[in-house]
């Protein structure tokens, strides 16, 4: 699972044994070298989905971690690319991959903008919110974007009850219950929170306009659906 330049699995251990924030902190020298970094294939397919939209001004990359889709906002955001994320060594790995890009400590649950961007995506993050903080989270990025901009991310479709990719994600979130109900503070990570059809219901209660497009070059699941839809969420000129 992990190149030998990744972490051990002690490293990852402890590293769940934290909040998210530290846990982050830890991983970020070695975050590159594991799964968890959103793999060029998604990135591409998401830069090819995206422009043909454009152009876009600027963008900024929610959850930024080390920078997955702040090279996705090179390609298409001429006007200046920004990332926010809450983990000071997640950002530093950002900066050092992507110097010209303005690098924000926050927690995106509050974002700190108001009408900058005409592009917002996020990668990999979504499992990191309860429902019950999507309200804010989405909130924060319609206020961030101009009238018109776009938000955009792509977000797994769930696998049949019949695949192993089913009980693995099932046996991966019931072990993080666990966890969270005996060890403080919570690592917030689970992977079937966020069905497309509530995080759609979402996205319109705060304020945008919805749009999916399945991503099929990222592969089909046996009935022939993708795997992958790109949540496409405009903010009303
Ligand atoms: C799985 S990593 C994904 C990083 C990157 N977007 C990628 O696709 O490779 C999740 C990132 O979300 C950040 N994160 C999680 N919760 C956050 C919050 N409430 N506010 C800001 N950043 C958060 C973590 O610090 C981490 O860098």
């Amino acid at each position: 699972m992990f190149s030998p330049e990744g972490p051990s699995l002690r490293e990852l251990c402890v590293q769940a044994l934290t909040s998210v924030e530290r846990g982050y902190d830890l991983l970020a020298p070695k975050f590159d070298h594991t799964p968890f970094r959103t793999p060029a294939d998604i990135l591409d397919v998401t830069v090819a989905e995206l422009a043909g939209r454009g152009p876009f001004g600027r963008g900024v990359d929610v959850c930024c971690g080390t920078g997955a889709g702040l090279a996705v906002l090179e390609r298409l955001s001429p006007g200046g690319v920004t990332g926010v994320d809450f983990s000071a060594g997640m950002l530093a790995q950002a900066k050092a991959a992507h110097p010209a890009a303005t690098l924000v400590r926050a927690d995106a649950r509050k974002l700190p903008f108001a009408g900058e961007f005409d592009l917002a995506v996020t990668f990999g993050a979504m499992g990191h919110f309860l429902p019950s903080e999507r309200p804010a989270l989405f909130a924060g990025v319609h206020r961030a974007l101009r009238p018109g901009g776009l938000f955009a991310f792509p977000i797994g479709t769930p696998p049949p009850i019949t695949s192993p990719a089913h009980w693995v994600l099932l046996g991966f979130d019931t072990a993080m219950r666990l966890r969270n109900a005996v060890i403080r503070p919570p690592f917030v990570m689970y992977y079937r929170t966020t069905p497309l059809d509530a995080v759609t219901n979402d996205l319109r209660a705060a304020g945008f306009t919805v749009d999916r497009t399945p991503l099929t070059a990222l592969g089909r699941r046996r009935d022939g659906t993708a795997r992958c839809e790109l949540l496409l969420a405009r903010k009303p000129s």
